[in-house]
């Protein structure tokens, strides 16, 4: 049962980058807007060895450059650091695990009740099975008890054999009801606020679809190249990185039937029928390509080989352009482009909905249909252009955007996706986070092409780094 009075959070993996970086920062913002519970406790584990007062320091130096300065409150900040507790052990040590939870009961004895605990597991994935199992056999988490859940990060496998294999560890552990796989795209207020958009406005379900709609693209674009990530990207690719996970879930929002409630089963129902329809990739719908030296983001950059963290012969992919097929009544015929890259000319996310030609057209002059681009990085916000005449004489056409930005619209900061789905797992709100199902029919719709790509049977093309990716990509 989900207790609101009192709660712990456990950080596996607690001295790594994401948990100081976001997690730590996230909790600090939920805990200094009073939305966590008003008993609340943090405990980090992991083998780096540290006393509580060191991890605190430690908190609180990556809080300073992490946090906005307007919510750096001594206060706040004190009372914060105080709920954080650090343990040092091996993650396969069933002892340790012991000794660690003694210490988490003698914590929380003064609460009111019983807290639930979250695990996050915020190491790598090597590390999973063994964090999963000392958390079953020192007697923590009883499986289907609903006071004890996991939050698992991805990568969730690295196809669909190991994401079956890792559902299988977390099985033997935790009932699916009990485990929150978290995408962080997510809980970002522009994708959260595509179901509003498409379920809370009368005007866009009649032209949601093929008789309307000529093509559907998201488009994840980054103007950093590798540099010293080389050992983890090389063996991944832009596919796994960013294009399985980050704009399937987009896609799936986009493409989805309307959910009969706003609750997470029937959303995670619609969003997993919605996956299910897509097509298997080809190699034949897929442009890859790596890029070599040029400038990105002002600064002269190496080719993607010469990255001294990459094998000089890789032939991984830096940038990916996918053409997907929904099979279904709404979306026959409407390709959906997913395209992702590396080391290119800006840093954004977007999704562009092209809608098609009006038919008949009356207007000399040229003009183009509607569009509209939901932009979901770095500013979230929202552009339809639509054809207007240029006032003076004659008949001249011209694309104006109407344009509706969500800092300027709801005249405050976003909050960051980490606050929110951290706030939705502690809450027991399973919505914005990943079903096993869907996940496994995710990896069934990339893997047969990501063997294609790891086993070097696919051609890749090459763009200088700070352009728009191959000039191939044009050819779907
Ligand atoms: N950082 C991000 O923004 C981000 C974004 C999306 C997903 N993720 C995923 O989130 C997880 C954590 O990310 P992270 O960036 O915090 O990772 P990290 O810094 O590499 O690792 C987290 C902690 O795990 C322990 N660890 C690292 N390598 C290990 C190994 N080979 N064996 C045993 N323990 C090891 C280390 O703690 P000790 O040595 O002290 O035990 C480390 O501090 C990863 O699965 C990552 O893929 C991260």
């Amino acid at each position: 049962m989900i207790n609101n009075e009192s709660s712990s959070i456990v950080i596996l993996g607690a001295s790594g980058n994401l948990a100081l970086t976001k997690l730590l920062p996230s909790l600090y913002i939920l805990f200094t807007s009073g939305a966590l519970p008003h008993n609340f406790v943090i405990s980090g584990y992991s083998r780096t060895s540290m006393s509580n007062s060191e991890y605190r320091k430690l908190v609180k130096d990556n809080l300073k450059n992490n946090i906005d300065e307007t919510l750096w409150v001594e206060g706040f900040l004190q009372e914060f650091l105080n709920t954080i507790h650090y343990y040092s052990g091996e993650y396969n040590s069933v002892e340790d695990f012991i000794e660690f939870h003694k210490v988490l009961d003698s914590i929380s004895k003064n609460f009111p009740s019983q807290p639930n605990v979250l695990y996050y597991l915020s190491i790598p994935p090597s590390v999973f099975e063994p964090v999963i199992n000392s958390l079953r056999e020192c007697g923590a988490v009883t499986k289907g008890d609903l006071s004890t859940s996991v939050i698992v990060e991805k990568p969730f496998g690295y196809d669909t054999e190991s994401a079956q294999a890792l559902g299988k560890t977390l099985d033997q552990t935790f009932d699916e009801s009990q485990v929150y796989r978290i995408d962080h795209y997510l809980g970002k207020e522009a994708i959260m606020n595509l179901m509003v958009m498409r379920f809370a406005n009368l005007i866009f379900e009649p032209v949601w679809n093929r008789n309307y709609i000529d093509s559907v693209t998201v488009a994840w674009e980054e103007d950093k190249n590798i540099g010293s990530r080389g050992g983890y990207f090389d063996g991944a690719g832009i596919i796994r990185d960013v294009i399985q996970n980050h704009l399937l879930q987009i896609l799936a929002l986009v493409a989805m039937e309307k959910p009969s409630s706003y609750d997470s089963e029937s959303i995670m129902s619609e969003k997993n029928k919605a996956v299910k329809s897509i097509e298997k990739i080809t190699l034949e719908n897929c442009i890859l390509g790596q890029y070599t030296h040029g400038v990105c983001a002002g600064k002269p950059v190496v080719g993607y080989i010469d990255e001294e963290s990459v094998p000089s012969d890789s032939k991984r992919e830096t940038f990916a352009k996918i053409k997907c097929a929904i099979n279904n009544y709404r979306w026959s015929g409407v390709p959906f482009y997913l395209q992702a890259g590396k080391a290119l000319t800006k840093s954004t996310t977007e999704i562009i909905i092209q809608f098609k030609e009006v038919p008949g057209d009356i207007f000399l002059s040229p003009h183009h249909p509607n569009k509209m681009v939901i932009e979901v990085q770095p500013d979230a916000g929202l552009k339809f252009f639509i054809t207007n005449k240029v006032p003076g004489k004659g008949m001249v056409l011209k694309d104006v955007a109407l344009d509706f930005s969500y800092v300027d619209g709801f005249n405050k900061t976003m909050p960051g996706a980490y606050e929110r789905l951290l706030l939705d797992a502690i809450q027991g709100d399973k919505t914005l986070f990943i079903g096993y199902e869907e996940l496994i029919h995710s990896w069934e719709i990339f893997t047969p092409i990501l063997e294609k790509i790891d086993s070097g049977k696919a051609d890749v093309f090459y763009y200088h780094a700070g352009t728009y990716g191959p000039e191939e990509a044009n050819r779907i």
